[in-house]
């Protein structure tokens, strides 16, 4: 394809396609923040910004892989359920694949821009009656069902896709610092990414290229009202107990059962990390601290800020760590609740005396 051996098909070694159906997605900025690492109190802190990708999330990485080997398998109907990011870059990629996209959302919880992008991408939207859980089981069943190709993070094509977000942070933290991050802290829903960095840094050991001792410690980060991994983590359960009912501001991650959590909890526990839960309420903070660096989150984003704040407050994190937090949306993605947390505009008249006298009140 045009794009070829950049982004994410640069790691196509790593991958299981030597090119995929793309729109350049991938290497995303690696952001400084040393107002925010100051004030968190960490030796290093650096944000990888995956709303930098095309349709604005992590999701074109693993739906540049998913999409490819649906092509290649002939499929026609694309499918998935979603929180509204995997249905953006679904119904983005699938058409450039040329097939027909089909996307389940639960209805009233999809924010704006997200509907947007999958409705002008041509997707066929079923808005469903429950929430994301309900969708999943139900696109599932369709799959099983011979109905429709699923995009789902259970996809393991996806995931290989995903790997990259890992690859690009080590090289990232070697490039600027001559050494990996000790964490990476990242949002949880589904539980597809950290599933997926932690097989990214398996094979990476396997290979030699990493000391099992230096794969970063992989912690995620869940909003108080869906947060059965952080619940698995600290009853140290094996098992992840389904939410049926889940509630936060952060739609993307409203996610009752983290369907990946067989392959995400031995990730969490084997690199020494941990799972916490953090309030709306932290989690518009996060996303106004990481404005104030100008860097814009949609709030699920920003829940991995909010994540880090609390462990190193509760001493988890400890002030000599280096750390990459995900930031896996753009604030486009979710308009109304950035403006909710941003200022609100001013009214003024029409002239420049009637301006000057609002400024200088
Ligand atoms: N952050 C954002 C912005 C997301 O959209 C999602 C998942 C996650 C974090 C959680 O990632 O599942 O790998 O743990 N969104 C899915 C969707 C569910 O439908 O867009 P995970």
């Amino acid at each position: 394809d045009d794009f070829s051996g950049t982004g994410v098909w640069r790691y196509a070694d790593a991958l299981p396609l030597e090119e995929g159906v793309t729109t350049q997605e991938g290497d995303t900025p690696l952001y400084r923040v040393p107002r925010l690492e100051t004030d968190i109190g960490v030796e290093a802190l650096r944000i990888k910004h995956e709303g930098m990708n095309p349709t604005g999330s992590f999701k074109d990485r693993g739906m540049t892989v998913g999409v490819a080997v649906a092509r290649e398998l002939g499929v026609d109907r694309l499918a998935c359920a979603s929180t509204g990011n995997t249905s953006a870059a679904l119904a983005a990629y699938g058409s450039r694949g040329g097939m027909e996209t089909l996307v389940l959302l639960p209805a009233g919880k999809v924010a704006a821009g997200k509907i947007a992008q999958a409705s002008l991408h041509g997707a066929r939207i079923l808005e469903v009656d429950g929430n994301f859980d309900r969708c999943l089981d139900i696109v599932q069943e369709l799959a099983a069902r011979g109905e429709v190709y699923l995009l789902n993070s259970l996809n393991p094509f996806r995931l290989e896709g995903q790997k990259t977000i890992g690859l690009e942070i080590l090289e990232g933290f070697r490039d600027d610092y001559g050494t990996w991050p000790d964490r990476i802290v990242l949002p949880v829903g589904n539980a597809g990414n950290t599933s997926a960095l932690y097989k990214a840094f398996r094979e990476l050991v396997q290979a030699g290229e990493l000391a099992p001792e230096e794969v970063p410690k992989l912690t995620g980060v869940q909003a108080e009202g869906a947060a059965p991994m952080v619940e698995a983590v600290e009853n140290g359960a094996d098992e992840v107990r389904r939410w049926e009912s889940v509630e936060t501001k952060a739609t993307a991650i409203r996610i009752g059962n983290p369907v990946n959590a067989p392959k995400a909890l031995p990730g969490i526990r084997e690199t020494g990390g941990t799972a916490i839960a953090v309030s709306d309420e932290e989690i518009t903070t996060a996303q106004r601290d990481l404005a104030e660096e100008g860097i814009g989150v949609e709030p699920a984003s920003a829940a991995s800020v909010a994540g880090l704040r609390k462990l190193r407050e509760q001493g988890v994190v400890s002030s000599d760590e280096r750390v990459a937090c995900l930031t896996t949306g753009h604030l486009l993605k979710d308009p109304d609740a950035a403006a909710a947390a941003g200022r609100d505009p001013e009214p003024v008249p029409a002239d420049t005396d009637g301006v000057l006298e609002v400024l200088h009140e």
